[in-house]
């Protein structure tokens, strides 16, 4: 359907507008670590941030552009020398200069007229292509400006050896309609390819994108989940996913690696996803009515518009007072417990009662639930078995646990540090079973069931691995030490033999989740 010349160029800007969220602020490692893996996704040009702002960030630009990744490595420079000088100090292969076009932010942010500010364009685009680079020019508030102006603006840079123009939606208040028409507009004017920078303010920044796509802007400025300034940029994984399913655009992405990116994205700048975020929250490919899940597991196209692994996703199912037989009977089979058709429907009448109780049921709950229906009393099954741990922890000392396992009977042994006794036995536990899978905390939750220093607590926790699939556990006990250790221990053992269930299965069926 659609042609290479047809494919969508994706412009990636978590380093730089990403970086911009509220609360969010990387070394130079943890942005390089991200640009890695841009490039490995396949994004075409990754912008490295914005050299002016800092010392960390001139770093940062420099050790991304020696990296010697695929991806065109760009900066970002207002339209004066010192800004483009420090960007070509870092060596990109490209600059994104920019400058407000809006009268709004022509006479009360930047105090200049119309002329000056397309002088200054000129003049950047000049100077950046006299020094060999690739240069795209925003006009920053493109949105707000006075159209027959922003010709104006969008022809000079033209001609004066611009290499993209960026129409930027800097507040997010355009239209998929008005988007539609602007490009087309913006189009008559120039003769190079057209980028498109959408904020989210409305919710409409990938549908902004789209539309301008559809009116034959080529490249599109996203970031990963969806970061950036205030309610953020066009979401990368949904844009690309919805070029890919309902547009039929192609991109250089692997959507495969759409989730694992997303992960480590969330990891490194602290951002969680909502659960009910598309393609990258917890709950986009997860069901629970009976309805729903009857249907994913007979033909998962009836609830599933996009197959959970096209990006890197596994499908699950949650125990809950609207599941039915199916759904619940392949949970219990990915949880090693076999029923029969009668004890089956004692289970879910018994989770039904539960849900109408308010009880959101986890994974660890079904298990006892349905164990004790069928008269089991424990699942006994592990791979990773405790034989013992230390932890050392005081005063003016890096915490240190050690912990001492048998995996399928052989012995090994692990030390980590961390920032507290519960956080290095946490750690060493996921270096000692990290040949097996990199199996990591997504969650951990920890509650004094009883008062007092002795009191009883109740940690739970959930680990993910790096295919997506997860488990939850719980344990509860007098040291939250000891208690955290069994929790997560557990939480691997579940990982790693649903993990060998599936393979034994031969085949991606639904990943049940703990909650
Ligand atoms: O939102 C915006 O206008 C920007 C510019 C720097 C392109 O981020
Ligand atoms: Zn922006």
């Amino acid at each position: 359907m659609s042609s290479s010349e047809d494919r969508i160029l994706i412009f990636d800007t978590t380093l730089r507008d990403g970086e911009q969220t509220p609360g969010v602020s990387l070394t130079p490692e943890n942005k390089l670590q991200i640009a890695r893996q841009l490039d490995r996704l396949g994004v075409d040009i990754i912008e490295a941030g914005f050299p002016i702002t800092s010392k960390g960030e001139i770093e940062s630009v420099k050790m991304i552009a020696k990296e010697g990744l695929s991806a065109e490595i760009c900066s970002l420079a207002r339209t004066s020398r010192k800004d483009i000088d420090a960007a070509l100090d870092c060596g990109v292969d490209s600059i994104h200069t920019f400058i407000a076009t809006s009268d709004l932010h022509l006479e009360h942010k930047l105090k200049i007229t119309r002329e000056q500010a397309v002088e200054k364009a000129v003049e950047a685009v000049e100077y950046c292509k006299s020094h060999g680079v690739i240069v795209e020019f925003s006009a920053e508030d493109a949105t707000r400006s006075d159209l027959t102006y922003l010709k104006e603006v969008f022809k000079a840079v033209n001609n004066a050896g611009v290499d993209r123009i960026d129409i930027p939606d800097t507040v997010g208040v355009i239209t998929p309609e008005k988007m539609f028409q602007l490009v087309s507009d913006i189009k008559t004017v120039v003769n190079v390819p057209i980028s498109l920078h959408c904020h989210n303010d409305f919710g409409l920044a990938v549908a902004n994108t789209l539309a301008g796509i559809n009116a034959g802007a080529k490249t599109a400025h996203v970031a990963v989940n969806g970061l950036g300034e205030r309610a953020g940029n066009a979401s990368l994984e949904e844009l690309v996913m919805s070029l890919y399913c309902l547009h039929q655009r192609k991109t250089n992405i692997n959507t495969k690696l759409i989730y694992e990116t997303s992960r480590l994205v969330s990891r490194i700048t602290g951002i969680a996803m909502q659960p009910n975020k598309a393609i990258v929250g917890e709950n986009a490919f997860g069901h629970e009515s009976g309805i729903h899940t009857h249907g994913v597991l007979t033909v998962p196209l009836t609830y599933e518009p996009i197959a959970p692994e096209l990006v890197g996703r596994r499908r699950w199912i949650q125990a809950g007072k609207h599941a039915g037989g199916h759904g619940i009977s392949a949970q219990l089979k990915e949880l090693g417990i076999d029923a029969s058709r009668d004890q089956l429907k004692d289970i879910v009448e018994k989770v039904k009662e539960l849900g109408d109780k308010g009880k959101r049921l986890s994974e660890t709950d079904l298990s006892a639930l349905a164990r004790a229906v069928i008269g089991q009393t424990s699942p006994e099954e592990k791979v990773v078995d405790l034989q013992d741990f230390s932890v050392m922890t005081g005063v003016r000392m890096v915490p240190t646990a050690s912990v001492r396992v048998l995996i399928d009977g052989k012995r090994y042994v692990a030390s980590d540090t961390g920032v507290g006794p519960v956080d290095s036995a946490m750690k060493a536990i996921q270096t000692v079973t990290g040949g097996f899978g990199e199996i990591t905390l997504k969650e951990y939750r920890l509650e004094a069931i009883t008062g007092g220093s002795d009191a009883l607590a109740e940690v739970r926790i959930k680990v993910e691995d790096e295919e997506g699939i997860t488990a939850s556990a719980s344990a509860a006990g007098e040291d939250i030490v000891v208690v955290s250790v069994e929790a997560m221990l557990d939480g691997i053992n579940k990982v790693l033999l649903k993990r060998r269930r599936l393979a034994s299965a031969g085949t991606a069926v639904t990943a049940a989740q703990g909650t």
